[in-house]
């Protein structure tokens, strides 16, 4: 089709924030209440958004069942990043964490609760008292569902606010001019219309992209597309080569089973009946921070001790805990073992695999949720009305691993933060700067092409040839001549893209184009994984190689930016870890060899 065939609907906002899980509706929520025009677009339903399926809970030292401080919350942070986190940020989000909360609870978040009513806390993995020494409760939790109650109490407080919801809006690429984000271009999916949305300040809350791999809990909808908006804009994503493996997804099916079962006294055994975290983690056991486990566990499979007939998996048991906490603290992940690996937890052991869940890296930020990139000798160079929270960002506050309940309270307090920020940028209602008229061109021609792509190869086909890929070659352990082989073989995968086939020419409900423009998002990201997972020459967190087994300091504290261009090919640059803390209330805490 000409370009000029396709019309665009225009819209004038002061924010628009893509993507409605916990990021993105808690920055509509905070800009909307703000007085600032907001509009908030998704692929999906928002209470449908992937911060549905986080099940164990949100961390904040609230000290309810005992004794906690944000500073040790800090210090347990730093550690499990691995010291590839920016202590800045990381401080603003432990400290912050607590009004984050309590403010969360005032909306209406229906936290479950503690004899004396207050919110209730398990505890979590890597997630201590007093700099390392006890086990803190610090994971706030409604039920095993508390993502799905966090989700909901947001949206409609953002509605309460007068924000706007553009639902089942496929977002597909940034408005930019002269490096200045000006809005983006969306494609209704019901009408078929294509839109341009104008904001001052464009918030990407679009998630992560764990879709890249073949077994993941991530939901199918996670596909990384703002991550990959940036990417085509020119702009890097940071330290994408960590992506955290969480231990007990269900074998065969991916689904997650929350940390919390092992928070509430569950654990894993071999096939000897051995509860073999206690050979790996003499200290914290079962409840070591999720990329000790995946590794544990990985071991123990490799080393003939797993379970089933093919000796592939490993046990989670719980049938100890009994009916009342079963019932009262762990009911989905009852009924998730039941639909999904037919186990009834009051009898059986649930059989569970280290699954892809997190990506540790995203589109760099600094803690006010502004996107910034590399610029000369500026490492923090701001991206004028660009900004990034949640998953698809990399703020950076899990470094090389996040601690499981992290990712809920990044959510929160990074979402807020953006909407501090946006608020402190915008005056409501200033006029739009009027669009270059070729602006669209690029875009359209881009969108145009997939729509009419009549190659020979199926999407389905070349997204199943990717997630095979990166499961085999970027898995938790990893080897230098395996990356190599995965690099060749991701190519050729990314090259075959020129020959993807799209069936369906309309413009409305195509979920046949719908899926190829987010696979071609996916195949962008899994470059940037395993060729930042080859070139990290180091094991560190989530980022396992045999043949570099050490931490390496000296040549490799510092976060990789990785640019692609289209085709496929990567580069890298560095920027500085941030040593260093926001106020005195905190220290900086120096690397040490990690003791589990
Ligand atoms: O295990 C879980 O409930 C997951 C929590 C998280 O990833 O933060």
């Amino acid at each position: 089709m000409s370009m000029t065939d396709y019309e665009i609907i225009n819209h004038e906002h002061d924010v628009v924030i893509v993507g409605a899980g916990g990021a993105g509706l808690r920055a509509t929520l905070g800009m909307a209440s703000a007085g600032l025009s907001t509009a908030c677009l998704t692929k999906v339903f928002p209470t449908r958004s992937h911060t549905v399926a986080a099940q164990g809970g949100m961390s904040a030292a609230l000290a309810n069942m005992g004794e906690d401080s944000w500073q040790w919350h800090m210090y347990d942070t730093v550690k499990g990043s691995d010291w590839l986190g920016d202590q800045d940020a990381i401080e603003y989000m432990c400290r912050e964490a607590v009004p984050a909360v309590i403010e969360l609870e005032h909306y209406g978040v229906p936290f479950s609760r503690t004899d004396d009513g207050k919110i209730y806390q398990r505890p979590f993995g890597g997630m201590t008292t007093n700099f390392g020494e006890g086990v803190a409760q610090r994971t706030c939790a409604a039920a095993d569902r508390t993502g799905h109650a966090i989700l909901h109490t947001l949206y409609q407080q953002s509605l309460k606010h007068k924000a706007e919801f553009y639902i089942e809006y496929f977002v597909t690429d940034l408005i930019m001019e002269e490096g200045v984000c000006r809005g983006v271009m969306a494609w209704d999916l019901t009408t078929g219309d294509l839109h341009c949305f104008r904001g001052h300040q464009v918030v990407l809350a679009t998630g992560g992209s764990g879709r890249a791999y073949f077994s993941a809990t991530s939901a199918h909808t996670c596909t990384g597309d703002g991550s990959a908006m940036v990417l085509r804009a020119g702009l890097p994503l940071q330290d994408m080569e960590f992506v955290q493996f969480h231990p007990t997804g269900v074998y065969g099916a991916g689904v997650l089973i929350t940390e919390g079962v092992r928070g509430e006294g569950g654990y894993l055994t071999n096939a000897e009946g051995e509860r073999f975290m206690e050979r790996y983690a003499p200290n914290a056991k079962d409840l070591a921070s999720r990329d000790v486990v995946s590794r544990a566990m990985t071991l123990e499979i490799n080393e003939g001790r797993g379970v089933g007939p093919d000796k592939d998996h490993i046990f989670l048991n719980l049938q100890h805990l009994g009916p009342e906490v079963i019932n009262e603290r762990l009911p989905g992940i009852a009924e998730s073992a039941r639909i999904f690996s037919g186990v009834d937890v009051s009898k059986d052991p649930i059989p569970v695999l280290p699954t892809v869940h997190y990506n540790m890296g995203g589109i760099p930020t600094n803690y006010k949720g502004e996107v910034v990139t590399l610029d000369g000798d500026d490492p923090d160079k701001t991206v004028p009305g660009l900004m990034a929270i949640g998953e698809c960002a990399c703020v950076s506050v899990h470094g090389a691993n996040r601690l499981g309940s992290n990712s809920l309270l990044d959510i929160i307090v990074f979402g807020r933060a953006a909407a501090i920020r946006a608020a402190e940028l915008i005056k409501p209602n200033t006029p739009h700067k009027v669009l270059s008229n070729d602006i669209f061109d690029a875009l359209l021609a881009r969108f145009d092409k997939t729509r009419y792509a009549d190659g020979g190869t199926p999407t389905g086909q070349i997204r199943d040839e990717m997630q095979r890929t990166m499961q085999k070659y970027a898995a938790v352990f990893r080897t230098g001549e395996t990356l190599k082989q995965g690099v060749k073989e991701m190519q050729k995968i990314f090259d075959s893209f020129a020959d993807v086939k799209v069936k369906d020419r309309g413009m409305q409900w195509n979920t046949d184009l719908l899926e190829t423009l987010e696979l071609e998002n996916l195949l962008a990201q899994a470059q940037t994984i395993i060729a930042g997972a080859l070139n990290r020459e180091e094991s560190r967190g989530g980022h396992a190689r045999e043949d570099f087994p050490d931490r390496d300091d000296d040549q490799w504290m510092k976060h990789t930016l990785a640019w692609v261009n289209d085709k496929g090919t990567v580069k890298f640059g560095y920027r500085p870890v941030h040593m260093y803390t926001l106020t005195d209330e905190c220290e900086v805490i120096p690397p040490k060899k990690r003791v589990y």
